[in-house]
């Protein structure tokens, strides 16, 4: 096991009807900016619940953050925080709204003039506006780390960034609100908790027998609960089992000790930039053809996943990492999701290219565990993706 250190301040509030707490959780004099997306909270109670658990405190609205925030968007956020001299921010939603908020955040405490320049600037984010979280859609593990991503439509491009001091102070976690989660975000919750923990996992045995088995039981977990939550999100039981999955396979836990690759996201986070489609869903397009590209590297992983995971216990080392790849790309059709690029869009000639010339550019010349994914090699990938 590698060394680590490992801190996590976010403040979990787990449970029914948990949303009525919030207004415990924020400091008395706060001027709260109250942040969302489409509207999906004012149709499905969520909305009402916060409003009237922050009766007391003075806030403001703003709302319509589109899935995949988008820098244009929360760059009016800004200026009404800034006008309107907010102390608090309260995201109230999944992925895209919390991430908006980090940004939000940070940008609210930036010194320099533009922006975008902290997420082209890759430096750890030191300073922040103080936030919570409502969590309404388990997915990304937003709620419990310090990471977010941005698009920038008129760029067309995505990007990460983060720093220790956006971690939210507390999130509200009411398995409830999965209710009303259409079927396809359900199903990218589960695709996108479930790679995100092979991000951690699926490199090289690095003698962490405990890491390894925290990311086994939660690929499990998400395995065991996936068909009960498709049939129907408003089992509470399948819904906590989704929720707290979802949290802990991006919270840093599983990820201290050990290797960890991110490739797939990098590559994933082009084609959304590029074509639109939803975050999951690149993944699950991206990550069955970086495994059979990185096979030789990854096998001794891969066999330990299928065995465990999968219960493949007949075959060579080398069959065995094959057919955990297979299990994978089974698993994201079981959940109706379809792992080629060329099911989402037919404009998709020049894609592998312009991946790789984009990681150039950025000077990202080695992802992966072992920085053994060069641009050209990207390419390939994504080409085996086609
Ligand atoms: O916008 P509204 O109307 O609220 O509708 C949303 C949106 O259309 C809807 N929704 C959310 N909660 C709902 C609901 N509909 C009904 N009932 C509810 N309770 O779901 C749609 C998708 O929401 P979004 O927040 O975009 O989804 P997700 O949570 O999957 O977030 C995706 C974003 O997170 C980033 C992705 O790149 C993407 O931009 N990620 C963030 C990470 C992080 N911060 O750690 C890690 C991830 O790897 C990921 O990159
Ligand atoms: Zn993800």
């Amino acid at each position: 096991m590698n060394n680590f250190e490992f801190r996590n301040p976010t403040k979990i509030i787990f449970g029914k009807d948990k949303i009525a707490n919030l207004a415990t959780e924020i400091p008395a004099n706060a001027k709260i900016l109250m942040l969302y997306g489409g509207g999906s909270i004012k149709s499905n109670g969520i909305y009402d619940q916060v409003k009237q658990a922050l009766a007391a405190f003075e806030v403001i609205e703003f709302g319509g953050i589109p899935a995949n925030p988008e820098y244009a968007v929360l760059m009016n956020a800004l200026e009404q925080i800034k006008t309107q001299k907010i102390t608090f921010l309260l995201a109230v939603g999944g992925g895209s709204v919390i991430d908006g908020t980090k940004f939000l955040s940070a940008a609210a405490e930036y010194d320099g003039e533009i922006p975008w320049d902290i997420l082209t600037g890759r430096k750890p984010i030191l300073k922040g506006m103080p936030f919570g979280t409502v969590l309404t859609l388990p997915a990304t593990g937003s709620e419990m780390n310090s990471g977010f991503v941005l698009t920038r439509k008129e760029t067309k491009e995505k990007l990460a960034s983060g720093g220790p001091a956006l971690y939210p102070q507390f999130s509200i976690l009411d398995p409830q609100v999965v209710r009303s989660i259409p079927q396809k975000q359900i199903a990218n919750g589960l695709a996108d908790a479930f790679t995100h923990v092979l991000e951690q996992y699926m490199t090289y045995p690095n003698h962490a027998l405990l890491q390894d088995r925290f990311a086994e039981s939660i690929l499990q977990t998400l395995v065991e609960v996936a068909p009960a939550i498709l049939k129907d999100p408003s089992d509470y039981d399948a819904a906590s089992d989704f929720m707290w999955s979802c949290t802990m396979a991006l919270n840093g836990l599983i990820g201290e000790g050990v290797p960890q690759d991110w490739a797939v996201h990098m590559m994933g986070h082009e084609l959304t930039a590029l074509f639109g489609i939803d975050h999951a869903r690149t993944l699950a397009i991206i990550a069955p053809s970086h495994y059979r590209y990185n096979l030789e590297s990854k096998k001794e992983k891969l066999a330990q996943y299928a065995e465990r995971i999968w219960n493949v216990k007949n075959g060579t080392l080398d069959e065995k990492a094959k057919a955990g790849i297979d299990k994978t790309e089974e698993f994201f059709h079981s959940l109706g999701i379809k792992t080629r690029l060329s099911e989402y869009t037919e404009d998709y000639s020049g894609t592998a290219e312009m991946v790789s010339k984009r990681f150039t550019e950025r000077g990202w010349l080695g992802l992966g565990e072992r920085q053994q994914v060069t641009p050209a090699d990207a390419a390939k990938i994504v080409e085996m993706s086609y």
